[in-house]
């Protein structure tokens, strides 16, 4: 059984979090097959490595958007200040650091102006309601404080059911920590609810509004990424949202190379579910991810606080250059196809 520290900060986190918190934090929807199933979509996966090359000098960096940074970025999470006080700015200050992208939930506890303030490179995750023009105010603030692209989250129609022992975590948590960045009162706004409509139209109507690149977060099926490419996405991202929405949805790690493929390098490809360590990453980017987010993870280091993740960025700077060493990688490009077909 692995004891690094990244392999700790589950248990870490689950002894220090106030239960509701720590059980929101690990849940998955339903019988949570699917947020169980998803470290083992990468550790089921196997290596062919190179060798007999200098990997003296090699580099981790990937491109996304169009900026060079570690080919990890952090996914967008609710209730950062419930697992820490600083919540948000933690997490940005040491994402700035690092020098990756934070993508920021929509019902983030923290203002986008003072994330935006840490000088972290960031990104709104959105979800639209049904009256599209509800989001306006919200993907205005957004543009206004710097974020560099809108993530849209297509997997969520409705929130998946989930079964708590503790008593639930919203009972528990000041609602302030919650949703700060939208209007006062706008919950209760008729139009309000998740959209159950969302098309492709959306992602043109999105980056219209917004003049920023589009990333489509939740994509598992191959037909569904060649539709969010059309329609004009920058970016999609293998996602099942971290087994919280639909139950039994097949792991990103098997979904990821038909996605690759449908793709075909005409938008950039991200994957997350389960990504716990530097192996992780390199499978990921074997099996043609363009980079990988974090949830859970960086949740669980942020019981820290700043500290806390920014140890993340550094030890998992330190496994992904094992790993590449260990490959034979010398580059992202080089990790491609490492992987032993099935
Ligand atoms: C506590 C928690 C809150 C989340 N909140 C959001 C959210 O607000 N918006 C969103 O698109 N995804 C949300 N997600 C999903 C993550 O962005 C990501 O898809 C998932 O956590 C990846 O799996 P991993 O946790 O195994 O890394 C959340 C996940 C967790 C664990």
């Amino acid at each position: 059984m692995s004891q690094t520290w990244l392999a700790q900060l589950e248990q870490q986190a689950r002894q220090r979090l106030p239960a509701p918190v720590a059980e929101y934090l690990m849940q998955g929807a339903r019988d949570s097959i699917s947020a169980s199933e998803a470290p083992g979509g990468w550790s089921q996966q196997r290596l062919v490595p190179h060798v007999l090359r200098d990997v003296t000098n090699i580099d981790v960096s990937v491109s996304m958007l169009g900026r060079s940074q570690v080919p990890w970025g952090i996914a967008p999470t609710t209730l950062q200040r419930a697992v820490h006080p600083d919540g948000e700015l933690a997490m940005a200050r040491a994402t700035a650091a690092a020098g990756t992208v934070m993508v920021v939930s929509s019902n983030a506890g923290t203002s986008f102006a003072d994330i935006a303030a840490t000088g972290v490179r960031w990104w709104l995750q959105a979800y639209l309601p049904s009256d599209r023009t509800l989001a306006a105010p919200l993907l205005a603030r957004a543009v206004e404080a710097g974020a560099e692209a809108i993530v849209l989250t297509v997997d969520t129609p409705v929130v998946g059911t989930k079964y708590s022992s503790d008593p639930l975590v919203w009972d528990v948590i000041d609602p302030k920590m919650l949703r700060v960045n939208f209007d006062p009162g706008y919950e209760d706004a008729p139009g309000a609810e998740k959209a159950l409509d969302l098309g492709p139209h959306d992602l043109d109507w999105l980056a219209g509004h917004t003049g920023l690149p589009v990333v489509v977060k939740g994509v598992l099926r191959p037909d569904d990424a060649r539709r969010c490419v059309q329609a004009g996405a920058k970016a999609v991202w293998v996602s099942n949202h971290g087994g919280r929405q639909l139950d039994r949805a097949a792991s990103t790690a098997s979904c990821l190379p038909g996605v690759v493929d449908a793709v075909g390098g005409t938008a950039e490809v991200y994957v997350d579910g389960g990504v716990r360590c530097g192996l992780d990453v390199l499978t990921a980017l074997a099996l043609g991810a363009d980079a990988v987010f974090l949830g859970r993870l960086p949740l669980y280091a942020l019981v820290d606080g700043e500290a806390g993740v920014t140890r993340l960025h550094d030890e998992l700077r330190a496994e992904t250059v094992e790993a590449f060493r260990l490959s034979g990688s010398r580059s992202a490009a080089d990790a491609r196809g490492l992987v032993r077909a099935p």
